[in-house]
């Protein structure tokens, strides 16, 4: 049976990215007989323009029945003046709730080809690869009782609540595991255990999780020395879980040990491994239609979207290495550029991997 894929171009750079990345998911699907289709839809400030809104229903019907979504950027000057409730940046919020998409994987991976673009010495990140696994969709971010009230003393107190239920943290820590035995099969769970008690129950729940995942090799650290090590020694770790405000705050930070926010995918996932893809990255308005974007960041995706969507992993090992081996022939988009490569373009920069694919 075909497996059918909603591609959402978005904003700006959304669609020269998405033209590249798509290039490499048909080529793939044609060499390897993969059975995905392609449809097409509208999200963010292109879905504003002909519908008035940024998450059309029509494009919702097409998500609900797609198995994956694979999504540009949205968002752009063009829509800054509009009231928020129908910006472009809201369609993206209703695409991730209405799927009910709780499972954000946000991988690290510091080619070491691009080594030098790191914030930290190129011997402490160079070859670094973890994944974080960050909780969406619940935690303090949208927890009750939550508001800023006036107490009887006429002082103002700010308030917001941290609570994690069984079933949020089981099928959080389950992502979190099926990702381990994908990769290294070692997982470090985070949480402030010492602390506060909803990370109490959370190392309970991953505790008992672990038990269906013998292989996988469980560790537990807190989330104050887990930001420590990160920047110490991130070559520790291979996957990570943890919920949503330390999954934030701990992705960021491992994002920007790499270098280039050009080079990075996403992936979001719902209950039954069904996701939507996309570059970390936003629109890019400054470079839009100068051929100046990196698309890697998707063709990554695409890769990701294999991986976790499809179970097509050697397939999505074979888009990782047509990356690298670009990479290694110093081809580089502006935002990757170092001394004695070759600069290219974001139609370019797709047409190597392509080459590398076919
Ligand atoms: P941005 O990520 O679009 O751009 C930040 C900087 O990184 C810019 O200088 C841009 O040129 C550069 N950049 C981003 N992606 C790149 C790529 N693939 N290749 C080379 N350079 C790249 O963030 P910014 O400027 O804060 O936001 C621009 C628009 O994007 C806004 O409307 C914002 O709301 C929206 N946005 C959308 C997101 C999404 O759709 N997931 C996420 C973040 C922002
Ligand atoms: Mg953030």
């Amino acid at each position: 049976m075909s497996k059918q894929i909603l591609v959402l171009p978005g904003d700006g750079i959304g669609p020269e990215i998405i033209k590249e990345a798509v290039a490499v998911l048909v080529a793939v699907n044609k060499k390897h007989n993969l059975g995905l289709e392609l449809v097409d839809g509208l999200i963010g400030g292109a879905a504003i323009d002909q519908h008035g809104v940024p998450y059309p229903d029509e494009t919702h019907a097409k998500a609900m029945n797609a198995d994956a979504v694979l999504l540009g950027a949205v968002g752009g000057p063009k829509w800054d003046a509009l009231d928020t409730a129908i910006r472009p940046e809201k369609g993206l919020l209703a695409i991730r709730s209405k799927l009910k998409l709780f499972g954000n994987l946000r991988p690290a991976i510091l080619y070491p080809q691009l080594a030098s673009a790191s914030s930290l010495k190129a011997d402490i990140v160079s070859g670094l690869d973890l994944l974080i696994v960050r909780e969406l969709t619940g935690g303090i971010y949208f927890g009750e009782p939550r508001g800023i009230r006036t107490l009887e003393n006429g002082e103002r107190e700010g308030y917001n609540t941290y609570k994690y239920s069984e079933s949020e943290i089981r099928r959080i820590a389950v992502v979190a595991f099926e990702a381990a035995m994908k990769r290294n099969k070692k997982l470090c769970s985070v949480d402030k255990a010492n602390v506060l008690e909803a990370t109490v129950l959370w190392r309970e729940i991953v505790e008992e999780v672990a038990k269906d995942y013998p292989e996988v090799e469980l560790s537990h650290m807190y989330v104050d020395n887990a930001a420590m090590q990160l920047v110490r020694a991130p070559k520790q770790f291979d996957v990570m879980v943890t919920g949503n405000m330390f999954g934030d705050i701990l992705s960021d930070c491992a994002a920007m040990l790499t270098g280039s926010i050009g080079m990075l995918p996403s992936a979001s996932l719902d209950q039954n491994g069904k996701g939507m893809y996309e570059p970390i990255h936003g629109s890019a308005p400054d470079i839009m239609n100068q051929n100046k974007a990196n698309p890697l960041a998707t063709i990554l995706s695409v890769s990701m979207m294999l991986r976790y969507s499809f179970g097509f992993a050697e397939v999505a090992d074979e888009i990782e290495l047509a990356v690298s081996k670009v990479l290694d022939k110093n081809i580089r988009t502006l935002d990757i550029q170092s001394e004695g490569c070759t600069i290219v373009g974001t139609k370019e920069m797709g047409a190597a991997v392509l080459a590398e694919l076919v």
